[in-house]
């Protein structure tokens, strides 16, 4: 199976390493993909059964709240996640939608070289 996924991060990790953790939860976890549902450029998502994040642009807070205790008829994820991995998938969703909102930390932006722009 994870061919791709084998190969390290040899050199240069440009990206800090949970932003990579979050998409690979947001396409892949025990319960069920988050990219099933949604749409979210930066993951080559396309589900529709739930809102377009990129258009939500939800704060961690909210990603947090929604994929912890569910809503609607999205799952709660927090029996099949832990909290790191919770906490790793709201601060990479709400990083790429641009509403990111670190609570208290002093998390700077890192200066992303890999935008995917398509248009
Ligand atoms: C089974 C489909 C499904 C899956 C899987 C799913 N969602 Fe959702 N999600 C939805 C639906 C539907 C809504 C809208 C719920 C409503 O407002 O009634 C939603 C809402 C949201 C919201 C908005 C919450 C708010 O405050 O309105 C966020 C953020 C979100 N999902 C993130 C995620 C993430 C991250 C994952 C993966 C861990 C995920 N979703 C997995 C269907 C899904």
């Amino acid at each position: 199976m994870g061919l791709a996924l084998a190969t390290a991060m040899g050199g240069g990790a440009a990206a800090a390493p949970d932003h990579e953790r979050g998409r690979a939860l947001f396409n892949d976890n025990a319960l069920m993909p988050c990219s099933a549902c949604h749409a979210l450029a930066d993951a080559e998502a396309e589900g529709a059964v739930g809102p377009d994040l990129d258009e939500f642009a939800p704060t961690i807070d909210q990603v947090r709240a929604a994929v912890t205790s569910g809503i609607g008829i999205m799952p709660a994820f927090s029996e099949d996640l832990g909290e790191d991995e919770i906490e790793a998938i709201s601060a990479y969703v709400a990083g790429v939608t641009g509403a990111a909102e670190p609570e208290g930390s002093k998390a700077e932006m890192p200066s992303d070289p890999d935008t995917t722009d398509a248009s």
